[in-house]
């Protein structure tokens, strides 16, 4: 093609000739997104065909036109994945990089297809598009993540360990019945995450650049053959606003924040002091100079990696604040921290799910740690108040009881009968029923309790939603 039929190649003429001087290569540099936005190639494309085709459908450009632009679009896909495409900085964009090598190969119909368009609406209808496969990407890995964590639970209804609270030991709960309190987690975020898709699944294009369009344009096609459950429709909100990025980045951060927190008790628990699990080998990192260390580092990464997609969220609602209607260049921005958090997203999914699968119980230490802490002191309370004493009375004997027990450096339990008499006269012998870590354990039959009857019913309800789910 001569150079006259393609002025694209020439930055300072993609827009107009109005332009005198060329733009520094500073600014050049500046202010292209090509290195990072080309990742949206396929979203580009697609939406490049859904408009071409509905302007073939309104008789704005002609049947050979959009014959040409299909032409030119399947082989410029193929040289995208082949690996052959040539971006240019030059080009600034993925938009303007796309388009001026249609032109190049298929003339002028590569010229008409920006037309009744903008690259505003463009861009916002391919972040769209590209966010919307992503979100279909990550939602099996969700599912994958609770699977993980029920079938570990599955053997764990009746393994025993403390539960906490101000990190001190509380109550007895079950192994299965703390990873159920994850899966709760990240059945919400899944909750979240389709219902950010139902935002995000909306059509910018046919705002062009702020104002709408002169051209009959038929956007309800397009939307339609882009699979948008329908139009954005008010053209100056369609180009300017990325809240839909906004909600995405926020669920990431509360996905990120779940899998954090469950990534800190691994690694508590991994340590000598707790030594209630282990992880493989695989999971697990030496150290260069003291030859007996397993480190838990993919669980401290996940950890650490949480900071930069809360991070991303932070920098993506700060981009948005201050932004005068309508489109502003700032919104390039909002790439490179959703493609980041998209990222980390799923690769930490993808080897928290893994890991989770490989965690090697030990039980006897999860027992042992919970017989330490009088974790059974509310059961001997709740067994008082049966016998008619009010809550706060009770509360008050026991308090005494354990300060014997911690005295003599004894559990509640091993406190002989005539001891805890001691302490109230309606104590007896069936006192030791409740004072056992399963008895207490059995005893919160309560819906959402731990008992392991109410476990493993959650554990039917949990199954049976996601085996709904595809993967
Ligand atoms: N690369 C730009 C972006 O990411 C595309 C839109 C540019 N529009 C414009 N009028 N400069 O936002």
């Amino acid at each position: 093609m001569s150079a006259s039929n393609n002025q694209l190649d020439k930055k300072s003429q993609a827009w107009s000739a109005l332009f005198s001087e060329p733009m520094s290569e500073l600014v050049k540099r500046y202010t292209a997104s090509v290195f990072f936005d080309q990742r949206m190639w396929r979203a580009d494309i697609q939406g490049s065909l859904a408009h071409a085709d509905m302007l073939a459908a309104q008789g704005i450009i002609g049947a050979d036109d959009l014959a040409a632009i299909q032409r030119g679009m399947a082989q410029i896909t193929e040289e995208i994945e082949s690996g052959r495409f040539e971006w240019k900085l030059d080009l600034e964009d993925v938009h303007l990089n796309i388009e001026a090598r249609l032109t190049q190969l298929v003339g002028d119909a590569g010229k008409r297809l920006h037309t009744g368009r903008s690259r505003n609406d463009q861009v916002a209808s391919d972040v769209r598009l590209w966010l919307r496969s992503e979100i279909d990407n990550l939602a099996p890995l969700l599912a994958d993540m609770q699977r993980a964590l029920v079938a570990v639970a599955e053997k764990h209804t009746e393994t025993v360990m403390p539960g906490f609270t101000h990190m001190q030991v509380a109550q007895p709960v079950s192994f299965a019945h703390h990873l159920l309190a994850y899966v709760e987690m990240f059945a919400r975020d899944t909750e979240r995450l389709a219902d950010v898709r139902k935002r995000v699944n909306r059509l910018p294009l046919g705002a062009a650049a702020l104002a709408g369009t002169s051209y009959p344009l038929d956007r309800e096609r397009v939307a339609k053959a882009l699979g948008f459950d329908g139009v954005c429709f008010n053209s100056l909100d369609a180009v300017s606003d990325r809240d839909f990025a906004l909600e995405f980045s926020s669920f990431a951060a509360i996905t990120m924040v779940h899998v954090s927190r469950l990534a800190e008790e691994i690694v508590l628990w991994m340590s000598q002091n707790f030594g209630f699990i282990d992880l493989a080998d695989r999971y697990c990192t030496g150290s260069s100079i003291m030859p007996q260390k397993r480190n838990p580092d993919v669980a401290e990464l996940a950890r650490g990696k949480s900071g930069r997609v809360v991070g991303h969220l932070m920098g993506l609602i700060t981009l948005m604040k201050g932004q005068p209607l309508t489109y502003n260049k700032d919104n390039q921005e909002d790439k490179e921290p959703l493609f980041d958090t998209v990222d980390t997203l799923r690769d930490t999914l993808r080897i928290m799910a893994e890991m989770v699968g490989g965690i090697v119980v030990k039980p006897d230490a999860m027992e042992q740690a919970a017989l330490k802490g009088y974790a059974t002191a509310t059961d001997l309370a709740d067994y008082l108040v049966k016998k008619g004493l009010p809550f706060r009375d009770a509360h008050e004997v026991v308090a005494h009881a354990v300060k014997q027990a911690l005295q003599q450096g004894v559990d509640l339990s091993a406190l002989p009968l005539d001891v805890l008499k001691g302490f109230h006269a309606a104590i007896g012998e069936d006192v030791y029923e409740v004072l056992t870590l399963r008895g207490s354990l059995n005893a919160r039959n309560v819906l959402g309790g731990t008992a392991p009857a109410q476990v493993r019913a959650q554990i039917a309800r949990h199954l049976a939603r996601l085996a709904q789910t595809t993967t």
